[in-house]
């Protein structure tokens, strides 16, 4: 979940570090720390950490003298955020530094064991247990004490380690991301590539099980002690896209992007940008997700059904690696980051069974495009804020794409909504305009402590995203419910003032959901409505209208979507959340 950084090279490490760690915040961020190897003749390892953004550490820290060093942004999963409990952790004689991302999952025995021995482990970590490892067992051999280590954790990791008797960065990964950038006379470590790219495009993925000597010269890599080549491989990002242009959070700049992201996606023809769909003989299929991916799944499965007729379910990735699952033999994968722990070990499992996968995300090089049979990539690019939007909206335009390409699909319906995608930036844009309306209704619901967000049909799991996205960012207890759902017990919770938000796009549900929007207002509610630019109704019905461009229903969870995420990111900044950042949260969930 952290994010992970080293360097080694001919310049001052400290700076390329905090530069590097800077740009992987947005993985982990509730404590942060850097360790740097002295270029003198004692090699001391200075360390500096606390439970503080990145900002902090870089203004705090002391000049940290050396050109080789590993810093870490942490996202707890043992003990809290705390000055002991941030990384890097070190042995007891201060000769080992290393940063760990992963769940250590021994650690408990190999603690007590280590205590028995006389280490002193002062933190509430997991992590702690692996310096204080490789003191026990180094004999002036880093990479062998490391490689003795790691043969007694059980769990999932990335780390870095650093000593002060060797002139070397020593690496080793099970189960978490890692990767190598590669430039004359230096090298650089990270869990994700964002963190590396102004430094250099070229890098080597690791894999599960193998451990690195790493040199500004050089990269010795081997898996089970046998010596192993990892091809060098160009990466493609954008620099740019780290900064945020002027708007006061990435969120907000990612929302306004979300245009560019479907032109992008769509170019001249809808239908030429993926030529990946789903395969012609398939009886049924599943997708598998987590989190606002899995929503995208869920409006995946209506417009495949509604458009193929081929039955498709949707499961979350953590749930399927717990029970037995029987798989279609055709699966599609969606994850924006590519490195969502839970779906990558149902990628595995999926994988020894023999299925075929499909992945959907916006990370090139991400584990979720190495493991997968095929790999649809969206252009979303780089999506910082914690919170998923624009990675969304461009796994939605995906799916649409890959099931108008489909034989199956009327092609008199796959003209009509090719079209419709075209036109879609240019709704999204139009739906701006009411941005100083979304305003009004923030100031109301940050007033509130409950929202309900209810929709039918395909804008059902737009009701479901619109309350997760005000959750997670504006801290405000929300539920998202099928409409027809209220009756069968939430409505026991609705009083005079609550906000309903109800999304009654036009399509076969309209009247029922009138229905549902009449049942709250009977009990009082305040009812805020997202509706057809061309519904003249609603009004009698509702308490507040925000009026959306008109498109084919099966487009509408686009533009219904994008009004929802500026209304959480405008009760959110009114609420003074830290919106990219929002508490206990990372955007790249890499452990289960
Ligand atoms: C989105 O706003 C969330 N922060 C989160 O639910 C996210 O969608 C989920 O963790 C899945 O991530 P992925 O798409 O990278 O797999
Ligand atoms: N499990 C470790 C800890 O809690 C690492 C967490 C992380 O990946 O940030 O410190």
């Amino acid at each position: 979940m952290c994010g992970i950084v080293g360097y080694i090279g001919n310049r001052q490490a400290e700076p390329i570090l905090m530069d590097c760690l800077s740009r992987l915040e947005y993985r982990g961020y509730d404590s942060s720390g850097i360790a740097v190897r002295e270029n003198d003749h004692c090699n001391d390892i200075n360390v500096y950490k606390n439970a503080v953004r990145v900002a902090e550490l870089k203004e705090k820290s002391p000049h940290l003298n050396g050109t080789t060093g590993i810093a870490h942004t942490r996202w707890a999963t043992h003990g809290p955020p705390s000055l002991l409990n941030a990384h890097p952790h070190l042995d007891c004689s201060g000769r080992f530094a290393v940063v760990h991302n992963g769940i250590i999952t021994n650690y408990q025995e190999l603690k007590q064991q280590l205590i028995a021995e006389g280490h002193d482990i002062i933190s509430e970590t997991d992590t702690e247990v692996i310096p204080h490892l490789i003191e026990k067992y180094y004999h002036g051999n880093l990479e062998k004490a490391v490689t003795q280590a790691i043969a007694v954790l059980k769990g999932s990791y990335a780390i870095v380690v650093l000593c002060k008797d060797e002139p070397k960065l020593v690496i080793a990964k099970m189960g978490s991301p890692m990767i190598i950038g590669i430039s004359d006379c230096e090298k650089f470590i990270a869990s994700d590539t964002p963190a590396i790219i102004s430094y250099t495009d070229k890098v080597i993925y690791l894999e599960d099980g193998d451990v690195g000597v790493i040199t500004e010269n050089s990269v010795a890599i081997t898996k089970n002690g046998e010596e192993i080549r990892r091809e060098e491989k160009h990466v493609d990002m954008c620099k740019a896209d780290i900064q945020k242009n002027g708007y006061a959070h990435y969120m907000i700049k990612e929302i306004h992007e979300q245009p560019r992201v479907i032109r992008d996606m769509i170019a001249d023809n809808a239908l030429l940008t993926t030529r990946l769909t789903i395969s012609e003989n398939v009886q049924s299929l599943s997708i598998i997700a987590c989190g606002t991916s899995y929503h995208a799944g869920l409006i995946g499965e209506y417009v495949i059904e509604e458009l193929l007729g081929i039955p498709t379910n949707v499961s979350f990735g953590s749930e399927v690696n717990h029970r037995r699952m029987i798989f279609p033999n055709e699966v599609i994968v969606i994850t924006q980051s590519g490195e969502t722990a839970d779906v990558l070990t149902s990628m595995k499992t999926m994988q020894k069974a023999g299925v075929k996968l499909l992945a959907i995300t916006n990370v090139p090089g991400s584990t979720a495009s190495r493991i997968s049979d095929r790999t649809i990539y969206t252009k979303a690019v780089l999506e910082v804020s914690a919170a998923a939007t624009k990675s969304f909206i461009a796994q939605l335009i995906s799916l649409y794409q890959l099931t108008l390409l489909h034989p199956f699909v009327d092609p008199k319906m796959r003209e009509i909504l090719a079209a419709e995608l075209v036109s879609l930036p240019a709704k999204v844009e139009k739906l701006f305009d009411l941005e100083p309306q979304i305003m009004e209704c923030a100031k109301y619901l940050n007033q509130c402590t409950d929202v309900y967000f209810i929709g039918r049909g395909i804008n059902y799991p737009v009701a479901l995203e619109g309350s997760l996205k005000l959750k997670e960012i504006a801290y405000v207890h929300a539920e998202g419910y099928a409409a027809g759902e209220l009756k069968h017990g939430p409505l026991a919770l609705l009083c005079a003032g609550v906000p309903v938000i109800a999304i009654a796009a036009q399509d076969s549900n309209y009247e029922a959901m009138l229905t549902s929007i009449k049942e709250t207002n009977a009990r009082g509610a305040f009812v805020i409505a997202l509706a057809d630019e061309n519904d003249k109704t609603i009004e009698d019905s509702v308490d507040m209208v925000f009026k959306i461009p008109h498109t084919h229903y099966l487009l509408s969870p686009v533009l219904n979507t994008i009004a929802l995420q500026l209304l959480a990111y405008y009760t959110a900044k009114l609420r003074g959340c830290p919106i990219d950042f929002p508490r206990n949260l990372a955007k790249s969930v890499t452990v289960e």
